[in-house]
C-alpha cells in the first residue's frame, strides 16, 4: 500500500513476505524482507530505488497510484544490486524521458547488469539536483557495501535515502520503527549487519562521521530493506557506530559439529568450565543451526571455540561453510581456541588452529584432544580448559 511519508514523499515499494533466503540462498530471512522505492513530487518528480524484478509490475502500479510514471524526470539508482535495480528495465519503460542517475561506479555496474541505452548521469559526493522547492544531494558511500553504493538525501523534508545501510530483511504491515515489535527489529538490524557490513566496519564508521560532519537534518532515515527510521532516527547510526567498533562482550561462543557425541561431551565439559568461572556462553550444533543467526552470537562473543571431530583426515563438511564465512566477515577482537575427539589419524584440532589463525583470531591455549570417546580424565581436562578459556574471555580489551 503505498504511503505518503512526508507531503510529496510516497513509499512505493513492496514487501516479500515470502523470502526466506536471499543472495541466492546464502542468506537466511526468516522475517520476509521488503524493496523500499521512493517517489518524490516536486516540481521535477524523482524515483528513488526500485524493486526487485518479480515485483516489477507492482511498483509501476504504485507509482501510477500517484503520478502518471511518464512524468517520472530522474530515476536514481543508489545500488546496483537487482533487490533494488530489478525493476529499472520496466520502470526506465514506463517513464522514456527520465534520466538515470547512478554513482560513477554505478555507471559500471548498472550498464554491466541491463546493457541498455539509456540516459545516465553519474553523479559523485556532494552534487545536487534540483526537483523545485528541494533539492537531492549524493554522497558516494563505496563498500555500505558495494563499491557503487550510493546515499541519497532530500533537502528541505530531511530524508536520508541510504540504500543497503541501516536496513533490515524484516517484511512487516507497518512502514516506520515506532509501529514495530523492538526486539524483532532489532534482531533483524544487527543480522543485517553481521552478515552483510562486518567486513567493512572501518568504512562504516568513517562513512558516518563524514555524513554527520555534513550536519544535515534528518527527519527520517529511509532505508532500501524493512522499516524507516522515524523515531529518533539517528538511533540506528549510533548502533552501525556501536557494532562497527566491534567490542564483543566478555562471552563465549562453542560452534562444535560431531560423529557420535564425542565431541558433544568435550564441548559440554568446556562449558561447565566457562560457567563455573561465570562466563556467559552458548553451545552451537552447526550441523543443524541457520549459519546466519550463529554468525551473529559470534559476532557478540568475545570468544570462538571451535571443536570438530576428524573424519578422512579433515574436518566434517558441516562445519566448513561456518568457517568460510567467519573467515569473509574478517571479526576483530576476538581470540579463540579449538578441541576436537578422534579415533586414528586426529588432524582436526590442528585444522581449527590453522584456521582461527587464517581468521587472526588469537589462540588462548594449545588445543585439546580426546582418543575415541571422551573418559573421565578428558572431561575433566575439558572442564579445566574451559576455565582457562574463561579467564581470557573476562580480561578486559586492550
Ligand atoms: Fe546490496 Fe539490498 O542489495
Amino acid at each position: 500500500m503505498v504511503t505518503e511519508l512526508k507531503p510529496g514523499v510516497y513509499w512505493v515499494g513492496v514487501v516479500d513476505w515470502a523470502l526466506r533466503r536471499f543472495h541466492g540462498v546464502e542468506l537466511s530471512t526468516h522475517r520476509g524482507s521488503a524493496y523500499n522505492s521512493y517517489l518524490i513530487v516536486d516540481e521535477k518528480v524523482a524515483l528513488v530505488d526500485t524493486v526487485w524484478s518479480p515485483f516489477q509490475d507492482q511498483l509501476v502500479e504504485n507509482i501510477r497510484q500517484v503520478v502518471d510514471p511518464a512524468k517520472i524526470d530522474y530515476v536514481v539508482a543508489n545500488h546496483s544490486e537487482v533487490d533494488h535495480s530489478g525493476a529499472l528495465p520496466a520502470v526506465m519503460r514506463a517513464a522514456p524521458q527520465a534520466t538515470l542517475v547512478v554513482s560513477k561506479r554505478g555507471l559500471e555496474s548498472v550498464q554491466g547488469h541491463y546493457h541498455q541505452p539509456w540516459n545516465f548521469r553519474a553523479v559523485g559526493t556532494g552534487e545536487t539536483i534540483s526537483l523545485g522547492k528541494n533539492s537531492l544531494v549524493f554522497v558516494e558511500a563505496p563498500m555500505l557495501h558495494w563499491p557503487d553504493s550510493m546515499f541519497t538525501y532530500l533537502t528541505g523534508l530531511n530524508i536520508l535515502m541510504p540504500n543497503d545501510a541501516f536496513g533490515q530483511h524484516y517484511a512487516t504491515d507497518f512502514r516506520f520503527n515506532d509501529e514495530v515489535n523492538q526486539e524483532e527489529l532489532y534482531e533483524e538490524a544487527l543480522k543485517y549487519y553481521v552478515n552483510i557490513l562486518t567486513p567493512f566496519s572501518h568504512l562504516v564508521t568513517k562513512k558516518i562521521e563524514e555524513v554527520v560532519a555534513l550536519k544535515l537534518p534528518v527527519d527520517l532515515i529511509c532505508p532500501s530493506h524493512g522499516v524507516l527510521w522515524r523515531r529518533d532516527p539517528l538511533q540506528i547510526v549510533h548502533r552501525y557506530l556501536e557494532w562497527a567498533a566491534q567490542k564483543p562482550e566478555p562471552r563465549a561462543v562453542i560452534l562444535y559439529d560431531t560423529m557420535w557425541n564425542g565431541t558433544l561431551r568435550l564441548a559440554e565439559a568446556i562449558g561447565d568450565g566457562l560457567a563455573a568461572e561465570g562466563v556467559p556462553h552458548k553451545l552451537i550444533y552447526a550441523a543443524g543451526t541457520d549459519r546466519n543467526d550463529a554468525l551473529v552470537e559470534v559476532f557478540k562473543a568475545r570468544t570462538l571455540v571451535l571443536g570438530c571431530p576428524t573424519m578422512n583426515n579433515g574436518l566434517l563438511p558441516s562445519i566448513e561453510p561456518f568457517l568460510g564465512e567467519i573467515k569473509g566477515l574478517k571479526f576483530k577482537n576476538k581470540i579463540g581456541a579449538a578441541f576436537g575427539c578422534y579415533g586414528w589419524s586426529g588432524e582436526s584440532v590442528k585444522l581449527l588452529e590453522h584456521h582461527l589463525e587464517e581468521c587472526k583470531i588469537p589462540i588462548i591455549r594449545p588445543g585439546l584432544r580426546a582418543k575415541w570417546q571422551p573418559g573421565p580424565a578428558d572431561l575433566e581436562a575439558a572442564r579445566a580448559f574451559g576455565r582457562e578459556i574463561a579467564l581470557a574471555t573476562k580480561k578486559p580489551l586492550e
